[in-house]
């Protein structure tokens, strides 16, 4: 595969290991996870392999500032603002909340890493784009040019993060001689569902790619692949069907809502990190994980039916079980 520009910045390829302890109740299934949580320690999780492109992409454009957006606690603010810092590159955020008295978890290391922020209410996050363009046009008169960098790095260029992910699990799965009946992940701005998706049929996976959304809904995240896809084809000409994608996103799991999970969630976290030594966390791998654990356990009328191995890709985000903390229950 031709890749464009890209940079190294992950520790890769990440392992694909066997869960040996961790079995789901009156099931067969062997569980296997594609360890994203390892690509770094700092930057650890998915949006370090979309950044490798998008951040290559902007310093080919002659960029020394990035933008970009999420939640107060996004992985991929902190990952940019880290990247950042090792870079050499200015990082501005513009995230979803107000500024709280006592920065934890993601944000804390945002702040460690000297990103600037703007802290936008939740009631006026629709006007976050007119911010970063605006953003951006005070950057260039300060001789600054700032590469803006949509919500999860999602986009035609950050997709490329896992199609080269879906070639490292070719090689994987050839090294181990397996061959998953699926490839499990939580979905929140689609580009890891995406690259894998598209990444599956250019490397010819086994295994169906499923996703667990986080947030909105399964008809938002197809249109948005679908985008991203079309997108994709146009910048780097390359000859695809978007028709052949099939898009499978499981909803359900989303909970009381994006970033607050049920109790069940909080225990599923707990039980694996017990039995496995292995974190997910509330946001997104907690109910992605519980999500898959809950269709196994259905049988014949779960997602998963005649499955005997599925493979569940961890995407971090660790750094978001210490604000959440006081929901875990011990003892
Ligand atoms: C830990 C973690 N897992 C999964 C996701 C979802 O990935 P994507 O944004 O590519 O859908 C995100 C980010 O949104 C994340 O931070």
């Amino acid at each position: 595969m031709k890749y464009p520009s890209r940079l190294q910045l992950a520790n890769l390829p990440t392992p694909l290991t066997k869960l040996e302890k961790f079995k789901v109740e009156g099931s067969d299934v062997q569980l296997w996870v594609k360890r994203d949580e390892l690509t770094g320690t700092e930057v650890s999780g998915n949006k370090i392999r979309k950044l490798e492109f998008t951040i290559a992409y902007a310093l080919d454009e002659g960029c020394d500032t990035l933008i970009t957006c999420g939640g107060i606690q996004s992985n991929h603010c902190r990952a940019t603002a880290i990247l950042g810092a090792r870079l050499g590159l200015k990082v501005h955020l513009i995230l979803r909340g107000e500024k709280p008295e006592h920065p934890e978890g993601n944000l804390l290391m945002d702040l460690l890493a000297g990103a600037d922020i703007s802290y936008l209410p939740p009631g006026k996050w629709r006007t976050h784009v007119d911010l970063a363009r605006e953003l951006q046009a005070q950057y260039l008169q300060s001789g600054a040019k700032a590469h803006f960098i949509p919500t999860g790095a999602s986009d035609e260029i950050g997709l490329w993060g896992y199609i080269a992910a879906s070639e490292e699990l070719q090689e994987d799965f050839v090294a181990l001689g397996m061959e998953p009946d699926y490839i499990v992940m939580a979905t929140g701005s689609g580009g890891t569902q995406g690259g894998l998706l598209v990444g599956s049929k250019l490397f010819d996976l086994p295994g169906k790619v499923v996703a667990f959304n986080v947030c909105d809904d399964a008809k938002y995240f197809e249109d948005k692949i679908i985008e991203d896809v079309t997108l994709w084809k146009q910048r780097y000409k390359m000859e695809f069907d978007e028709g052949d994608l099939d898009i499978h996103t499981i909803e359900g799991y989303v909970g009381p809502g994006y970033g607050i999970a049920d109790q069940e969630v909080f225990n599923t976290i707990a039980e694996l990190a017990q039995s496995e030594g292995l974190f997910l966390d509330p946001v997104y791998t907690g109910k992605a994980f519980h999500g898959m654990v809950t269709e196994i356990q259905k049988g014949e009328k779960g997602q998963f039916s005649g499955a005997s191995d599925i493979v569940f890709v961890h995407t971090g985000g660790l750094f978001g079980v210490f604000p959440q903390q006081e929901n875990f229950r011990f003892g």
